[in-house]
């Protein structure tokens, strides 16, 4: 993946769990790498399979999906 961009990503229909603590191994997902940091995952749900863009930057005002304010960073 190209660095400041977001994950795109084909989503089926069902809960999803994105990383909220940048430590996972298995990024944009959470692998449960935020235990002890008090931190906890973004619980998605998604209705219909869809495309999403989920932030890679952390600049998002809209986490856990991008809402382009990576264009910013130079
Ligand atoms: S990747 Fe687009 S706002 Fe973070």
């Amino acid at each position: 993946m190209e660095p400041n961009r977001p994950y795109i990503i084909r989503e089926q229909a069902g809960t999803t769990y994105y990383c909220a603590c940048g430590k996972s191994q298995n990024k944009p997902y959470c692998d449960g790498a935020h235990k002890g940091s008090g931190l906890r995952p973004y619980k998605v749900e998604i209705e219909v399979e869809k495309n999403v863009a989920v932030c890679s930057c952390g600049l998002s005002a809209k986490m856990p999906f991008c809402d382009g304010a990576h264009k910013s960073i130079v």
